[in-house]
């Protein structure tokens, strides 16, 4: 084979094909490889033109067909498959060739590929890809992360293929190792959080304002209009308007109350934890995918238990209430978020610019909200901003949300309506903005029973009393 292709891609399922299709677009040839011979012939029939989309199930092949140094992204489940990819295409490599991890894949396991493939004289690259199928084919928000030096031959066809937003691509150079799959674990955990607000907020309405899918449908559209204008608000109105087509009724109606998760929003949780930096939006999104998946249980244990009967509020009130708890919690999630990522920075060395990384979510990824064009502002003013709600700029949003927040959070809690992603959002704004928490006792009570020790407020040092004396 004489004729060499721009880019190679390993893994031609539903996200893979997509994607090597909109490089093809942007005017980049790219040859695809999959064991499954079906699936190689269906790309190079959509291609069109073997000249600039072709394939082959043979790695040595693949490898052969592609200019050095090769750019090979693999876009196939996280896990050991990775590997097993990785070692499929080594014998054919050269030094200075590149491979880019474009799944969901655990950081600590790009660090270990990144620095196998070091010694080898391969460039390893950790990308997350976000905006599903329909963002692969035509433009997601991509997250690299790996050499810097390495990326510039990277950079003009990500920069080409991904989404834009007032025609600046999505896509950004983060960092080194494993930055760029970090960042994309961070970005699913608060795609969780602001799942979980949605979901909530629509109990809410069903359950206080006895709103009807058609209502709800309506309202979300409308608030997407507004503020809380975002993919999620958007395809949540459209959601409700989906006929069912088993039964007379919605498809919302029909769908089976247990989500599924395929563990980045834990992992979030997890690292978090490990680093000591509070997400709890996020955790409480992670604990009720949980709590969902025990349908049995919760059915058993609902004939055990009385609930009040939700006390009937009045539509318009509880629609505008709702909008403004939603985007102060929405706030709360991306607060938490970023500031996880300027901690593990930090503790990672990723060295990570969060305004580059909220420019880079304004579009293309399943996060993008209206919200994070001010994110990036406030960010870009100060790079050095610890928490979203240390921005000037955010202190009116803020504010002026909250006290619907209280109000809704209350009612939840009187008329027995889980609100739990709402009321973590509050009660962490509410810790965050205290000056003095009662963790004093916390103090006081380790020192008691197992003499920790504690500060005190009033001299430097540390402290021990023999409290039974
Ligand atoms: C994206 C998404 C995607 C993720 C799905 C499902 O940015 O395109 O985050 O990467 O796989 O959202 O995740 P769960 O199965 O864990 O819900």
């Amino acid at each position: 084979m004489t004729k060499k292709y721009d880019f190679g891609l390993v893994g031609l399922g539903v996200m893979g094909r997509n994607f090597i299709l909109n490089v093809a677009d942007n005017g980049f040839t790219a040859f695809g490889n999959d064991l499954d011979q079906e699936k190689v012939t269906a790309l190079i029939e959509e291609g069109g033109d073997p000249d600039k989309v072709n394939a082959s199930t043979n790695a040595k092949e693949f490898v052969n067909a592609l200019n050095t140094p090769r750019k090979i992204m693999l876009l196939v489940p996280a896990g050991k498959i990775v590997d097993s990819v990785i070692d499929n295409l080594l014998p054919f490599l050269n030094k200075g060739d590149i491979i880019i991890d474009g799944g969901n894949s655990f950081f600590t396991d790009t660090d270990r590929r990144e620095a196998y493939l070091k010694e080898k004289g391969i460039n390893f690259f950790g990308a997350g890809v976000s905006g599903g199928a329909k963002g692969a084919r035509k433009g997601p928000s991509i997250m690299p992360g790996g050499s810097q030096e390495a990326y510039q031959h990277v950079k003009p066809i990500f920069e080409a293929v991904s989404a834009k937003y007032n025609n600046e691509p999505c896509v950004a150079y983060l960092g080194p190792k494993s930055a760029g799959n970090y960042v994309k674990m961070v970005h699913n955990g608060i795609e969780y959080g602001l799942m979980q607000l949605t979901s909530e907020i629509y109990d809410l309405l069903k359950k206080a304002g006895n709103l009807t899918n058609e209502e709800l449908h309506q309202t979300y559209a409308k608030w997407n209009q507004g503020r809380l204008q975002s993919f999620l608000v958007e395809i949540t109105s459209e959601i409700f308007a989906q006929k069912d087509t088993e039964t007379d009724g919605d498809l919302v109606d029909q769908i089976l109350d247990k989500a599924k998760q395929k563990g980045t929003g834990k992992w979030t949780s997890q690292n978090a934890m490990d680093l000591g930096i509070p997400v709890p939006t996020i955790d409480i999104a992670v604990s009720m995918r949980e709590i969902s998946a025990l349908k049995a249980e919760r059915t058993k244990a609902d004939e055990l238990y009385d609930r009040p009967n939700p006390e009937e509020v009045m539509k318009k009130a509880l629609v505008e209430k709702s909008e403004n708890a939603l985007y102060f919690a929405f706030i709360m999630a991306y607060a938490q978020g970023m500031h996880q990522l300027a901690d593990a920075s930090k503790e990672y060395g990723y060295n990570l610019n969060l305004g580059e990384i909220a420019k880079i979510w304004r579009a293309g990824c399943i996060i993008r909200a209206g919200l994070l064009a001010d994110i990036t502002e406030a960010f870009q003013a100060n790079p050095e901003l610890q928490n979203l709600l240390l921005a000037p700029s955010f202190i009116e949003k803020v504010q002026n949300t909250v006290k619907a927040t209280r109000e809704l959070v209350a009612y939840g809690a009187t008329n027995g309506i889980p609100l739990p992603g709402l009321s973590n959002s509050l009660t962490y704004f509410d810790a965050y903005t205290s000056e003095r928490l009662p963790l004093n006792l916390i103090q006081a009570q380790r020192d008691y029973f197992g003499s920790h020790t504690y500060e005190r407020i009033d001299r430097e040092g540390i402290f021990h009393t023999e409290w039974e004396d």
